[in-house]
This record gives structure tokens, sequence and C-alpha cells, in this order.
């Protein structure tokens, strides 16, 4: 049984397990690296939660199976009575021995919903080029690609693709 449910802001250390749980599964879907992201104290990761909890202009979803984090999703708006229509989907995850199951589906829905529910048009995201699943899970949400920009990340050496999205929701 799986529960998603948004982050508390006391769950910097909650945050910090499931976002290195990511980076570690996952490194070629982002850009940030392991070693970096390891490197935050952890008042930068109490910060985080603290600012993450819906309150404000920020969110984390979170997926627990038996207390233990499988899963995340954030989203974030941006500032300015000009641009605060505007908001960035980012760190989606889910521990593989739990996909193929809606949970992913679910955390996203829930972090647009907030968003939704605060008067955000538009959600933005950056997807690594040709990794399928998160196309999958974007493309039924009602993504669409707006660019590629061939630059996006450089990885051991490599340029990487990455794809920008957008939702209007
Ligand atoms: C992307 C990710 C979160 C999806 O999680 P998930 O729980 O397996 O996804 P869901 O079961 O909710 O599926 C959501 C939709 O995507 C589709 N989908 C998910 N995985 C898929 C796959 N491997 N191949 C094809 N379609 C897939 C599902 O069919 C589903 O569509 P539907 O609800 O209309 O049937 C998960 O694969 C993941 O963590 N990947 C690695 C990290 C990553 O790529 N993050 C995105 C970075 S931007």
């Amino acid at each position: 049984m799986i529960d998603v449910r948004c982050i508390l802001a006391d769950e910097g250390r909650l945050l910090r397990e499931v976002r290195l749980a990511a980076l570690a599964n996952a490194p070629g879907a982002f850009l940030e690296t392991f070693a970096e992201v390891a490197a935050d104290t952890d008042d930068v990761w109490d910060a985080r939660a603290a600012s993450s909890t819906g309150e404000g202009d920020a969110l984390v979803m979170l997926a627990l199976h038996e207390g233990v984090p499988v899963g995340m999703a954030g989203v974030a708006r941006e500032f300015g009575q000009r641009r605060r229509h505007r908001a960035t989907l980012w760190g989606v995850w889910l521990d593989p021995a739990h996909r193929g199951r809606g949970v992913g589906r679910q955390l996203v829905t829930t972090a647009l919903d907030w968003g939704r529910e605060r008067g955000v048009r538009a959600v933005y995201l950056e997807v690594v080029e040709n990794e399928d699943p998160s196309w999958s899970l974007y493309g039924r949400l009602g993504f669409v690609r707006r660019d590629v920009d061939p630059f996006g990340g450089h990885v051991d050496g490599q340029d990487v693709a990455l794809e920008h999205l957008v939702l209007v929701l």
C-alpha cells in the first residue's frame, strides 16, 4: 500500500533520502548529480522541506511505502505578479519496485491540482530526451513538447538534449 501525501515542514531528512534515491537509481533522468546533491547540508534540506509544504509557492508530494519514501514530485511556482501563473515540475521519480501501478501519475496529478487550485496556468518541465517512461506519463497527462535544447546538459563529455514540455492547465 502506497501513501501519497504532501511533505511536512520538518521532513528535510526524508526529502534528502528520496531525492538521493532518485539520483542513485535514475542518474540519466536528472541533470543534478548524486555527489552535488549529497553535499547539501541538513539546514538546506530542512529549509527545502519547510518551503515545500504547499502553503507557500512550492510543493513536494511524497510516496511512502510502510513509512519509507519511495517516490516524489516537486512543483514550484514563479515569483512576481506577472509570472505567478507559471510553475515548474521537477524531481519526478518512483522506486522501480512500485512502478506501473499509477503512483507516478498520482504524484504528478496531485502536484498539478495544487497549481491549478492556486491559479497556475502553465506548468513547465525539462525531460532528458529519450527518457521513454517519463514521456509516456507526461504525454498522457497532456504535456506537449515546446522545443529541444541540444546542449541542455553535458554528461561524461557528451552533450545531452533536453526536451522542454509545457502543460496548459
Ligand atoms: C516516470 C515514472 C515516475 C513513472 O512512474 P509510474 O508509477 O511507473 O507511472 P504510472 O504507473 O503512474 O504510469 C503513468 C502513465 O505512463 C505510462 N507509463 C509508465 N511507465 C511506462 C513505461 N515504462 N512504458 C510505457 N508507458 C509507461 C502508463 O501507461 C501510464 O499511462 P496511463 O495511466 O494512461 O495508463 C517512473 O517511471 C520513474 O521514476 N522513472 C525514472 C525517473 C524519471 O524518468 N523521472 C522523470 C524525470 S523528468
